[in-house]
């Protein structure tokens, strides 16, 4: 298929693409506003990527939101990401129910504020039943600690040492049941990992590109996907 001058082949498309949504603040600096109208600019970058996922048939896409580190922004700055995010799941409930995206959340929720957790728990039930795109939105979500969380699951479901696999680790984890990510996408310049998908990454392709978040569209997208389809993935093995 053809998109934006971009031949994007169907057979190649990754099954995971995962995006580290980085840049709002210095997207609002340039700009001479506070870092939340980045924030909130973003929100339409995200309405616009999901359905853009969906419409090219990606089937899980996972969105970096809020890490287990983004805790240490200013009261003012975490309190309004919160608020965000509940305004962008009630907002789009009604079109994700409508274009059959499933909503799942990977991160610890017992943080969050409780109004965050009864929009996303409502969110998720209404979702459940959906077979189209998985939306994963990471939020309070570190790689490190969802490790911890999967030892610890595995020790209270009494795992016997001898006989932990891979597979193992992976139905632990809160992208149990998914596919690794094929593509990861940092947007901002930035070229670290910041505790995303620790595990799962180990054979990802990593684009990493200059865009600012909130200007991220669906050409880019197009394009990045485009550079991946170009890549060798050889998984250590040897032509
Ligand atoms: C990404 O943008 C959004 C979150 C981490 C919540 P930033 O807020 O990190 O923007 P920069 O990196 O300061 O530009
Ligand atoms: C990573 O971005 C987290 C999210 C995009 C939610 P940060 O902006 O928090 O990462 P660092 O601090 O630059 O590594
Ligand atoms: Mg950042």
């Amino acid at each position: 298929m053809e998109h934006f001058g971009y031949h994007l082949d169907e057979a190649l498309m990754p099954k995971h693409v995962a995006i580290i949504m980085d840049g709002n603040g210095r997207w609002a600096k340039k700009r001479k506003r506070p870092r939340l109208f980045g924030h909130r600019t973003a929100l339409k970058t995200v309405h616009d990527t999901v359905a853009f996922a969906s419409d090219l048939g990606i089937e899980v896409l996972t969105l970096y939101a809020f890490s287990t580190e983004n805790w240490k922004r200013s009261d003012e700055e975490v309190s309004g990401l919160m608020n965000l995010i509940l305004e962008f799941i009630d907002k789009q409930l009604e079109e994700m129910t409508q274009n059959n995206v499933r909503l799942r959340i990977l991160g610890d929720k017992s943080r969050l504020p409780g109004k965050v957790v009864e929009a996303v728990d409502r969110a998720i039930a209404r979702t459940e039943a959906n077979n189209g795109l998985n939306l994963n939105i990471a939020l309070n979500y570190g790689g490190r600690d969802e490790l911890i969380r999967a030892i610890k699951c595995m020790m209270d479901d009494g795992c016997n040492p001898e006989t932990i696999t891979e597979e193992t680790v992976s139905a632990h984890l809160y992208t149990a049941g998914q596919p690794d990510p094929d593509l990861i996408i940092r947007t901002s310049g930035e070229k670290r990992i910041s505790n995303f998908l620790l595990w799962q990454c180990a054979y990802s392709e990593f684009i990493f590109d200059d865009v600012l978040w909130p200007d991220f569209d669906n050409e880019t997208f197009t394009r990045l996907l485009a550079e991946y389809q170009k890549r060798d993935r050889r998984y250590g093995g040897a032509k």
